[in-house]
């Protein structure tokens, strides 16, 4: 029989995931403590169901049965028949805590306790319950229903055999999973950190202006979009929140330090696009800046943001996050980068990428250059990632 999948919060990310876990045939039940938010998701979600109607990939008979499939609820004794339950509440650990405990105590013993959260540990979220080898992270990425990655992070506590459970679970969903250690930031939130930091670095540098950094990550790299349109997609107050949040995380490590440019950012409210301004003003008659495209400077600008970027995914395989496998695809999958950052590594040559962070830590003497020991030790050794 399939499994009842319970989810707590109906916001971007709950109910994104309830839509996911109904469209894959379960029966779900939807909790949220706030009734407006619930009444918001469920008419979302018709508004989603009605365009895939109309795109054809659903039938009209599909989406009755998907919307029927989720039930909404207000209390936590209502995920008393899940086999599983996905909180996306509030980014707090105390509320998260809380939640669990009561949560715990509804549910049936087998039921697995899982958080979608992407800041906090979840060896916390678990310590408060009774049977913690039954807590894991589910992390997914909006929004969800679209994002083919899921990344799956089992505690310390966490038992072998929920693991494996979940891993066939979310692969039956359709989506990518990956599995990672419970350390900050996961895979993809860590290692994308150079993306925006280095990049905000060279521009405090005044080496290039935003739509010159811009432009030399998509004409270099293939990205799809430069780091200071993507902020200002994600928003400033969020980006740099997971900043700041990774380098506490990290014990004040200097390779993932914030950006006073940035935070001012924040402070004023210039979220990005959905403020109408960020890095970038998008209000109505406002003209986007041309970007000066000089060959010499796009390739420099490229080849240290992609080296910093490399040098992050070998820390992960180093200090053994997830494999290397893994790494690439969550770069590819969970935030659309045109190659995985390892198979980039050996085309670029692992030589020619501890050249240029050896020289970046030599001009500027600071310990967020320095080579991971691993790459040092792959190019003595001559090896490569694939
Ligand atoms: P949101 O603010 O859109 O939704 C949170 C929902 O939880 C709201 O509907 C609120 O009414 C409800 N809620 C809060 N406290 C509650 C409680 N005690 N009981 C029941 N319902 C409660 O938040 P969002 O963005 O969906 O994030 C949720 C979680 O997912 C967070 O842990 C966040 O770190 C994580 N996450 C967010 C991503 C994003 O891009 N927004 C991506 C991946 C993970």
């Amino acid at each position: 029989m399939k499994k009842t999948i319970g989810v707590l919060g109906a916001g971007t990310m709950g109910a994104g995931i309830a839509q996911v876990a109904a469209q894959s045939g379960h029966a779900v039940i939807l909790v949220d403590s706030n009734n407006q938010q619930l009444e918001k998701a469920q008419a979302a979600l018709s508004v989603i169901l009605s365009k895939l109607v109309e795109k054809e990939k659903i039938t009209a008979v599909e989406k009755l049965a998907i919307e029927n499939r989720i039930q909404y609820a207000n209390n936590l004794e209502d995920f008393a028949p899940c086999d599983l339950v996905i909180e996306a509440i509030v980014e707090d650990l105390a509320v998260k805590n809380a939640v669990f405990r009561t949560m715990e105590m509804h549910v049936s013993k087998q039921c697995i306790l899982a958080s979608n959260t992407s800041s906090l540990s979840i060896a916390s979220i678990g310590s408060v319950l009774e049977n913690p080898d039954r807590i894991i992270g589910i992390h997914f990425f909006n929004p969800a229903p679209l994002m083919p990655l899921v990344e799956v992070i089992p505690s310390v506590q966490t038992s072998a055999v929920v693991l494996n459970d979940i891993v066939d679970l979310i692969r039956s969903w359709n989506k990518t999973v990956v599995v990672c250690k419970d350390t900050p930031g996961f895979i993809v939130n860590r290692v994308a950190r150079p993306f925006y930091g280095e990049a905000l670095r060279i521009y405090e540098e005044g080496i290039a202006d935003f739509a010159t950094i811009d432009w030399a990550m998509v004409q270099f790299g293939g990205f799809k979009m430069g780091p200071f349109t993507l902020m200002d997609y994600i928003g400033n107050d969020v980006n740099y929140a997971v900043t700041e949040s990774v380098f506490q995380a990290f014990y004040f490590d200097p390779r993932f330090k914030p950006s006073f440019t940035q935070k001012r950012l924040k402070e004023a409210a210039y979220y990005g696009r959905k403020s109408g301004r960020g890095f970038y003003d998008y209000s109505v008659g406002s003209t986007m800046p041309q970007p000066t495209m000089d060959e010499n400077i796009g390739r420099q600008i490229f080849d240290r943001v992609i080296s910093m970027l490399i040098n992050e995914a070998v820390d992960a395989v180093f200090m053994q996050v997830a494999s290397i496998q893994d790494i690439d695809v969550a770069m590819t999958k969970g935030v659309n980068y045109p190659k995985g950052l390892l198979a980039w590594a050996d085309e670029i040559g692992l030589e020619e990428v501890l050249l240029r962070l050896e020289d970046l830590q030599l001009i500027y003497g600071e310990d967020r250059y320095r080579p991971n020991p691993l790459l040092r030790k792959m190019v003595r050794e001559d090896q490569t990632f694939y």
